[in-house]
């Protein structure tokens, strides 16, 4: 059986682009990979979060998890700092990881144009820790959004100039994946880039907002003052609002609302009304979870516990494989 590999960074509360990239992708794929999914503690560093806000942030991914549906049962759901194996094979993949190429990576240049006061080495070298979290269990299938295909191929290089510095197949080649047949990009709502949790007040629903806050945000996206000729192709904005109702809402309601606009005849009060109404629909069920799981301290404790057990186990296989294939053997 294949196995799959995917992380969520502890920086927040998990918004839609979260869920249509990655999460849902998680709760299917379960029934039919061999799934490790953790939490990206590590990576989120990067940023220097305090003790409080980095244990509450992990708590929020790993309550979100399970509410979305991920079974501790069937999938491994871990934290990455409990799995110390990670860290040491990501000090290995660094002795292959060059300069330039993390300097080039796409990621790497929007951090350091957007906060140059904190341009540091965890930052360069992030997508060789992502590298060997997913290789550490040799997964061929990462589920994530867009903004991750230059990582994952990042992480075939790294694993392929592994192999070949030791002339063996320790690693396979990890790809991304969503079974929609393209990854998933979920924009904003305010008009510009994509959805983030970083991103200003309003651009990202949050899977825990309430219906209140999810109308509100939603009247509040950005557009136009309507299309002025027939079938017009549509600005960003309005693009954004058409993109996530393709995830959201049914293909009937996203058709009838694409003939609309296209027949000029769109309102797009109405359309926010249906997207909000659908946005609530798909959260409800997991925001509704929500706060039942986040008050059973002792049952997230044994979900760690129990999944930080079955990750070491897969890893250290791993790495008992790596050690020796780089020369660290017993005499
Ligand atoms: P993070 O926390 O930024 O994002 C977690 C997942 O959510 C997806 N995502 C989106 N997908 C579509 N539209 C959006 N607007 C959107 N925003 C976020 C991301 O693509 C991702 O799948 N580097 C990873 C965490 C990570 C990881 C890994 C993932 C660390 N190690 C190993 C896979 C395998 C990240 O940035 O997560």
């Amino acid at each position: 059986m294949e196995t799959v590999v995917s992380g969520i960074r502890s920086t927040g509360k998990l918004h839609l682009g979260n869920y249509y990239g990655a999460i849902q992708n998680f709760v299917k794929m379960q029934h039919e990979y061999n799934c490790y999914f953790f939490i990206a503690d590590l990576h989120s560093l990067t940023t220097h979060p305090t003790p409080a806000d980095l244990h509450g942030n992990i708590k929020q991914v790993l309550v979100e998890y399970l509410a979305a549906g991920i079974n501790p049962e069937t999938a491994t759901i871990y934290l990455q700092s409990d799995v110390p194996e990670i860290s040491e094979l990501y000090l290995y993949m660094n002795m292959n990881a060059y300069l330039g190429e993390l300097e080039r990576a796409t990621s790497f240049k929007d951090k350091v144009r957007a906060n140059p006061d904190n341009v540091n080495a965890g930052l360069l070298t992030y997508p060789v820790l992502m590298a060997a979290d997913i290789i550490i269990h040799k997964a061929t299938k990462v589920p994530v959004g867009k903004d991750q295909e230059q990582h994952l191929e990042m992480a075939r290089t790294f694993a392929n100039r592994f192999n070949r510095l030791y002339s063996k197949e320790v690693f396979p080649e990890p790809y991304a994946f969503n079974y929609s047949e393209n990854l998933v990009k979920i924009p904003g709502l305010d008009g510009a880039g994509k959805m983030g949790k970083s991103e200003g007040e309003g651009n990202a629903v949050f899977l825990s907002d309430s219906p209140e806050v999810i109308r509100k945000k939603v009247m509040r996206a950005v557009t136009d003052s309507g299309p002025t000729a027939e079938n017009q192709e549509k600005p960003v904005e309005i693009q954004n609002l058409f993109d996530i109702m393709k995830v959201v809402s049914t293909p009937d309601t996203y058709t009838h609302f694409d003939n609309l606009y296209n027949s000029c005849q769109v309102r797009y009060g109405d359309l926010k009304k249906q997207l909000a109404e659908d946005i609530i629909i798909a959260t409800t069920p997991i925001r509704e979870k929500i706060s039942d799981i986040a008050n059973d301290a002792p049952y997230l404790r044994q979900v760690a516990k129990h999944g930080a057990i079955k990750a070491r186990e897969s890893a250290q296989r791993t790495l008992k494989e790596v050690r020796e294939t780089i020369g660290f053997r017993s005499f």
